[in-house]
């Protein structure tokens, strides 16, 4: 049994416009999700997901997720879910050249799905590393960062950038313009985040930008402008003491680029009501900037605030399901420790109740 965790993420700048060229830096965040993986004596792989936001799910399927669970929830994020589970099982599968490999999968996660917090990256990095280890391959996080993106890629009809899964597999913050990343040094950022208990829909949203960018020149120009944001902003963590708690004038321009960003992303569409009322209160609340992160559509918004203010004020406002603080995640994949043998057995109860 191997057990592999990786981060979830948020975006300080640049999501979308990343996907086409411009840079992003996302920053890794304390939220993980969490792979057990044990090899199988047959070619099936048994997944069983809980805390992905679904309430639960177990299905056992030989190769492929065509079969689908039978389950009471959104069946575009069970599909979702499937088929990156699926994807990394496939590229562990060919790192190992294992093609008949058999798994039994467990996904656990507290980062929510499709909300913007990179969860199906953390899953795809953190899966990619159990499998591959499970069949004796240890590949470096450059190597999982690699292999992660190709299923993401593949599961989102080829719009995605390498940014989610580079910074789950590295962790702090990064830096990604095409296929050039790079970790890059960030002080402790004082991230807030909201939650609308939503999520978007990443590939209709990334549609509807790319429609918009082809059809007007002002649309390209609102993305490539959001590159220019992404440009004044690592230049201003550049300059900064990674060391040192941030100072109050860098917070205070770094912030100034959020509401910039997030204005820019609302023009392009991606915004929502709830994502736009959590950003507007994070503001009133004294937070230094705030913006949706991630793809957008609903989900989560991300705020720099040290004081509790921010969290607070989330907490109150209407259409906030959840306001939390997140460290900077200087670790991506990792390994972790099995569970004891009391633990398995807890967990083996548990697989029955949720099939
Ligand atoms: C989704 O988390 C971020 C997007 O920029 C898509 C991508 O980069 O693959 C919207």
């Amino acid at each position: 049994m191997t057990v592999s965790s990786a981060p979830g993420k948020v975006y300080l700048f640049g999501e979308h416009a990343v996907v086409y060229g411009e840079p992003a830096v996302p920053c890794a965040v304390e939220r993980r999700a969490t792979v057990t993986v044990s090899l199988r004596d047959d070619d099936h792989v048994r997944v069983r997901a809980e805390d992905l936001s679904l309430n639960g799910f177990t299905v056992e399927y030989s190769g492929s997720t065509g079969d689908r669970p039978d389950v009471n929830v959104p069946a575009p994020l069970v599909e979702a879910a499937m088929g990156y589970i699926d994807a990394a099982v496939e590229q562990a599968r060919d790192a190992a050249d294992a093609p008949d490999a058999g798994f039994d999968i467990t996904v656990e996660s507290d980062i929510p799905l499709g909300a913007g917090l990179g969860s199906s990256a953390a899953v795809v990095v953190a899966g990619i590393d159990a499998a591959t280890r499970e069949l004796g391959v240890e590949l470096s996080p450059r190597e999982i960062a690699d292999r992660a993106y190709k299923a993401e890629y593949e599961v989102q009809d080829g719009q995605a950038s390498r940014a989610d899964t580079f910074c789950s597999a590295m962790g702090g913050a990064v830096r990604v313009e095409g296929d050039d990343c790079r970790t890059i040094d960030a002080p402790a950022l004082p991230f807030v985040i909201g939650f609308d208990g939503g999520a978007g829909d990443t590939g209709a949203l990334v549609s509807g930008v790319r429609d918009l960018r082809e059809q007007y020149d002002f649309a390209a120009d609102t993305v490539s402008t959001i590159g220019d944001i992404v440009r004044r902003g690592e230049a201003l963590l550049a300059d900064a003491d990674p060391d040192a708690d941030p100072e109050e004038a860098l917070l205070d321009e770094l912030g100034r680029f959020m509401n910039f960003n997030h204005g820019l992303l609302e023009a392009l569409g991606v915004s929502s009501r709830s994502l736009d009322s959590m950003v507007w209160a994070a503001r009133e609340a004294g937070a230094y900037g705030a913006k949706l992160t991630g793809a957008g559509g609903g989900g989560c918004i991300v705020a720099l605030d040290p004081t509790p203010e921010t969290q607070t004020g989330l907490r109150f406002t209407p259409g906030c399901e959840d306001a939390f603080r997140a460290e900077l995640a200087t670790e991506g994949v990792r390994l972790e420790e099995p569970p004891t043998n009391a633990d398995s057995t807890a967990g083996d109860d548990s697989v029955e109740e949720s099939s």
